[in-house]
């Protein structure tokens, strides 16, 4: 606006300037002297101003589009700067790495949190080839004909492309990435911003999760059925003792009924191993000297492996003792040397470790231990064939097994897994191919208050006259418990629940000893059945029994021993001690009986809680 009035002001005066000079020169030579020298003088004298304000206009107006496009420049600056600004302060605080390169997969710039993923400085980074910094040398070429595929699509879509790759830190350690990357056009030049998330924190946790998940499930289903064929073992292998004594002395009959025996110890043995695997194995923890136990299995295996296997024990002298049941750990650590020795067929070396660990929560997650703390680690490295990357996450598995049919069943392992778990620890394996395979078991330490168990005595079967209130909801194992009582001399009050038992007592019928299954349908379980009774009568023995363990607490003041729990299927021999045992030891030296509270520990609550929720 100022421009254009400034020369609409420059014309005027130029037309007024000129006006006024034809004027004069008319007025100096008279109206009849025609256009002469006087006119042509005053029509110069106004050229010439009009050429002076021509030129004053001009630089006016130069002046002021100098000043506006100064302005503009600046204005552009500002804004540029403040972008710049802007997008490194996105870039510093990104949680991501910023990679940015240009087409060929130079590194141009290289953020804080791209040192901290790779170990490379942005120094080092920058003007470098990002393929050769981050790629494993064999993968180059085939990851750079991947980029270049990738770029005809980055260039088109505006807002990126995401990928996932395997990428090599400094150091050498893989790390999986996720990746979003965009392709931007400045000044004629292609430039690749990737935003770039280390994943293998995450992918790892959730393939723990999903194979924790996997186990529990299958976990579930085979407890669940061993849980059943207990109970029905329990009636065969205690009724056929019976049928083996009435017919010893028809041989063909006596050789029938050894057989079925024997198969229903083969049915016993492996529903162990399943209700192990299940974490349902019931368990006798204890303190243990891991050393001495690896001392003697190592004595073990010098007697039995094959000479061309070597083996090493590396015992720290100062490990703590853990606790677990001693007879579980001496077969899974057996589980273990086998294996080792069939992935030694030509010979190796087997070493035994021991050392003490101290967890945090991360370390305990990361191998599945069930609290921040103190371990025992026990270690079963061999150097056989390894396990291939495919079967590694399958070896815990129940009946995943390589070796040929009926050399394994594929239980071990799954028995391993399901021990050290039920014993609140953890279990990793490492395993290259070709090389060896190493198997690192965690116990929980033992607290120093914890009970040794009593063990059992090996006095010949002793029977009794005291009578037995038998609550079991099961009407094969009852019939056959109230034989096999019966066969031992006490008297016995049958129940099919816990309201029975309870009306019988109300009834005042007299009995010395509670024996109740613990897991029961009805009203109340077991356990709350051998409460309202001591209540009533404190000086009454109590003895459980269960085909289920609970399961181990986790954590100190888990005092799991001196708990009278047989455990399914048992033997005449075995209910006949326990029943001494819960009979005699509430009596004091003069044969008085102390009314002890039968104390069973935290941890069945907590089972009975557990099932309860279940609804069993
Ligand atoms: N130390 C090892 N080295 C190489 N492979 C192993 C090792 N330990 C286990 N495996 C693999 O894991 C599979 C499962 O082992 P697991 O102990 O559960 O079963 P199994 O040994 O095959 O049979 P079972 O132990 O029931 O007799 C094995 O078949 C084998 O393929
Ligand atoms: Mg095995």
């Amino acid at each position: 606006m100022k421009l254009r009035g400034l020369l609409t002001l420059a014309m005027a005066t130029q037309v007024v300037v000129t006006a006024t000079a034809l004027l004069a020169s008319h007025a100096l030579t008279g109206a009849a002297g025609g256009f002469g020298v006087p006119q042509i003088v005053a029509l110069l004298a106004s050229a010439a101003i009009a050429v002076l304000l021509v030129r004053l206009c001009m630089r006016a107006i130069e002046t002021s589009q100098d000043q506006r496009t100064a302005a503009a420049l600046a204005d552009q600056a500002k804004a540029a700067a403040e972008s710049a600004q802007l997008t490194q302060a996105v870039i510093k605080t990104a949680l991501d790495a910023f990679i940015q390169t240009d087409e060929r997969g130079i590194v141009l710039e290289w953020s804080l949190q791209a040192e901290a993923l790779t170990g490379w400085t942005r120094q080092e980074a920058l003007g470098a080839d990002v393929v050769d910094l981050l790629v494993a040398a064999p993968l180059r070429d085939g990851f750079r004909q991947r980029m270049m595929r990738l770029m005809p699509e980055l260039s088109n879509t505006p807002i990126g492309i995401g990928f996932e790759a395997t990428l090599l830190h400094r150091e050498g350690d893989e790390i999986l990435i996720e990746a979003s990357s965009t392709a931007l056009q400045i000044g004629g030049r292609t430039v690749i911003n990737n935003f770039v998330k280390d994943v293998t924190q995450k992918r790892a946790a959730e393939e723990q999760l999903i194979q924790a998940q996997k186990m529990e499930a299958v976990g579930q289903l085979t407890g669940g059925i061993a849980h059943e064929f207990n109970n029905m073992l329990t009636v065969i292998t205690g009724t056929i003792e019976i049928l083996a004594d009435a017919v010893k002395d028809n041989p063909p009959l006596a050789t029938i009924t050894k057989l079925i025996s024997e198969a229903a110890d083969r049915g016993a043995a492996l529903t162990s191993s399943l209700l192990s695997f299940a974490r349902k194995q019931a368990l006798q923890p204890a303190e243990i000297d891991v050393n001495e136990l690896l001392e003697e299995l190592a004595k073990l295996l010098l007697a039995t492996f094959d000479k061309n296997i070597q083996i090493v024990t590396r015992l720290d002298g100062n490990v703590w003792l853990a606790f677990a049941d001693r007879g579980q750990l001496s077969s899974a650590l057996l589980n273990l040397a086998i294996n080792a020795r069939d992935a030694m067929q030509d010979g190796g070396r087997l070493t035994l470790r021991t050392r003490n660990v101290v967890f945090g929560v991360r370390e305990a997650v990361a191998v599945g231990a069930g609290y921040a703390g103190d371990y025992v680690e026990i270690e079963i490295a061999d150097s056989g064939t390894g396990i291939p990357r495919t079967n590694i996450e399958r070896i815990f598995d129940p009946f995943f097994s390589t070796k040929d049919v009926g050399k394994g069943t594929g239980l071990g392992l799954s028995m391993v897994f399901g021990f050290v778990k039920q014993s609140g620890g953890g279990i990793k394996v490492t395993s290259e191919e070709g090389r060896g395979t190493t198997f690192t078991i965690y116990l929980p330490k033992a607290e120093t208050s914890t009970l040794r168990p009593t063990g059992y005595d090996e006095r010949k079967v002793v029977g009794g006259t005291e009578t037995i209130l038998c609550v079991e909801d099961d009407r094969d194992v009852r019939q056959y418990v109230t034989v096999q009582l019966e066969s031992l001399g006490y008297k016995v009050i049958p129940a099919g629940n816990a309201t029975e038992a309870l009306a019988i007592a109300a009834q005042g019928t007299p009995f010395d000893l509670l024996f109740t299954d613990i897991v029961m349908a009805g009203a109340l379980n077991g356990r709350e059945l051998a409460d309202e009774m001591v209540a009533a009568r404190p000086s009454l023995r109590v003895l459980f029994t269960s085909g289920y363990a609970h399961d181990v607490p986790h954590g100190p003041g888990h005092a799991t021993m001196g708990a009278p729990l047989l455990t399914k299927p048992y033997r005449k021999a075995e209910l006949a001690r326990m029943l001494r045992r819960s009979l005699d030891t509430a009596v004091d030296s003069v044969g008085d009986p102390i009314p002890t509270p039968y104390s069973v520990q935290a941890d069945v609550e907590g089972f009975l809680r557990k099932s309860e929720r279940n609804g069993r």
